[in-house]
């Protein structure tokens, strides 16, 4: 007070633009040295049922979510039910084992009714007019391929399936399954109609939990928003070194608060806060469209039903994908924290080709534009494809960001490296990707995902530290920054939290 006091009015103004501009380096906006050093909120808005598996704990019948593959094998022929042909044909029981054909796609009606979805995409149904054999004809489903599968009280494995005429599918031969059974024999080996089902694991993720929940999804979702990501932590992000928070979201936030069927409002009104949280502690927010209409990945991450990926693939994906960016680019763009949009996060390769991809991202970097002019737009790269086809689209448009991924995971090579060997890499290896993706004229770019975790058995908290210093130095070198997959998990390592708590990593 007294220093303001002795100058000028000219001065005032001096240091008060000092501040200002102090306080906008913090907020990144025009120090071209600052980088963004942000953690990943995944699984919040968005869910991966790996990242925290409580929160399926309440679904009936968790073995037959949306994606499950169900294998059945009669009791009295012993063989597997199978799409002939993997699908357009009958469905047999002639199968010894059970593969691409003999496995059938849950899509769940609710806890009790199901349609089945074959290898080649068709549902399974009953034709009624040919004596109720049973067959994979139709390709989009409705009552007709709707079944109920009924599970033994004794012997949750043990399943009749009764079909739209209210018959139960029955094995005549192993060449002829029809619809025709009443059902009234009991569980035992001579019925049928029994069958013993094996479910294979699926994806976990928003489609899967909301529509498992059914009508409870409203009440789970709405707990799960408001308690796995709070004002602490915003708060804690910003008290350990980081700046940002890069926020996965589904395509549906933009119709909340009453989107498709399974999916449930309310994750809008949870992205608000995430803002009005990262204003209060002066961090960052990337927003990142995790998942697009149809899926661009399969995966459960990207909202798949049944691990099909669909985006692109019609135009009409398209559009309401540059219909999402337009919403959340508008209602964020007068907000001091919005940094950055993410178009689309990990399209694949093939299933998205380049030219779609490319066309996609020139359209919506014009979309985030008509709402500003500084919003960096990131354009990540395509999975298992040539980490630099992105550069010349980028070259040629304003403020654009390249997203790479680096896990030193799922790879065969990486489960035999020792501690050393993973750090090698990252010096070597990453450090030349890193380097033919960021160019001195071109876009700038960001490590969006990586974690300190990798498949070194019996490493100590020291190997940690060290894989994650090494990791650190190179990411830093990214010209935009990086970002830490992810705050919380139940799995530790990929929990940056307890990597902080636990000294694991200092940033
Ligand atoms: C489940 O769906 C089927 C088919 O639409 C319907 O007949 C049945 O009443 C539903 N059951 C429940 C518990 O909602
Ligand atoms: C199963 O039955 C179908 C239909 O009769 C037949 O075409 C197919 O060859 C059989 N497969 C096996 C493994 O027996
Ligand atoms: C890492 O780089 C070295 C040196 O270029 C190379 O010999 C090695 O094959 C690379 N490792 C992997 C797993 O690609």
């Amino acid at each position: 007070m007294a220093l303001i006091i002795m100058l000028s009015r000219r001065q005032v103004v001096c240091i008060l633009i000092i501040c200002c501009s102090v306080f906008h380096n913090t907020y990144g906006r025009s120090d071209p040295s600052f980088r963004v050093k942000a953690v990943n909120l995944g699984g919040w808005l968005l869910t991966e049922g790996w990242i925290k598996p409580s929160l399926f704990d309440g679904i009936v019948n968790r073995d037959f979510m949306d994606g499950a593959g169900l294998q059945f094998k009669s009791v009295t022929v012993g063989k597997y039910l199978s799409a002939e042909l993997g699908g357009g044909n009958i469905i047999v029981a002639n199968r010894t084992s059970a593969s691409g054909w003999e496995t059938f796609a849950v899509w769940r009606i609710n806890e009790t009714s199901y349609q089945l979805r074959v290898f080649n995409k068709q549902f399974v149904g009953v034709d009624t007019d040919a004596n109720n054999v049973v067959s994979a004809t139709t390709v989009v489903p409705g009552d007709s391929q709707t079944f109920q599968i009924v599970r033994n009280s004794d012997d949750a494995n043990r399943v009749k399936i009764k079909a739209p005429n209210g018959f139960f599918l029955q094995v005549r031969r192993e060449e002829i399954v029809t619809a025709d059974y009443d059902g009234e024999s009991g569980w035992g080996d001579s019925n049928p109609s029994v069958f013993v089902v094996n479910s294979i694991r699926g994806g976990q993720g928003e489609f899967q939990v909301t529509n498992g929940y059914g009508p409870r999804a409203a009440q789970v979702m709405k707990e799960h928003w408001t308690t796995f990501i709070t004002e602490e932590d915003f708060k804690f992000i910003s008290e350990n070194g980081l700046n940002a928070v890069r926020i996965p979201v589904g395509w549906w936030i933009a119709s909340d608060p009453t989107p498709p069927k399974p999916y449930i409002g309310g994750s809008l009104a949870a992205l608000d806060n995430a803002f009005m949280w990262a204003k209060k502690y002066r961090l960052l927010v990337i927003v990142d469209l995790h998942a697009a209409p149809g899926s661009q990945n399969g995966n459960e991450h990207s909202a798949s039903r049944d691990g099909s990926l669909e985006w692109g693939k019609t135009e009409s994906t398209i559009q309401q994908t540059l219909d999402v960016i337009d919403f959340l680019s508008a209602r964020y763009a007068k907000d001091p924290s919005f940094y950055a949009i993410e178009l689309l996060n990990e399209p694949t390769a093939p299933g998205v080709s380049l030219d779609t991809v490319t066309k996609y991202y020139r359209d919506g970097h014009q979309v985030v534009r008509k709402h500003s002019s500084t919003t960096f737009v990131i354009m990540c790269n395509r999975l298992s494809a040539d980490n630099t086809e992105l550069l010349s689209l980028g070259s040629s448009l304003d403020r654009v960001v390249i997203d790479v991924h680096y896990y030193n995971l799922y790879a065969d090579y990486f489960d035999r490296m020792t501690v050393q060997q993973h750090i090698d890499y990252v010096n070597n290896n990453r450090s030349a990707e890193l380097s033919t993706v960021t160019t001195s004229n071109g876009p700038l770019t960001l490590v969006g995902e990586w974690v300190n975790e990798w498949g070194v058995s019996g490493a100590t908290k020291e190997d940690y530290q060290r894989f994650g210093s090494a990791q650190l130095a190179l990411y830093g070198r990214a010209t935009f920054g990086w970002a830490y997959w992810t705050y919380k998990n139940v799995n530790q390592h990929w929990s940056l939290e307890w990597m902080i708590k636990n000294g694991y990593i200092k940033i």
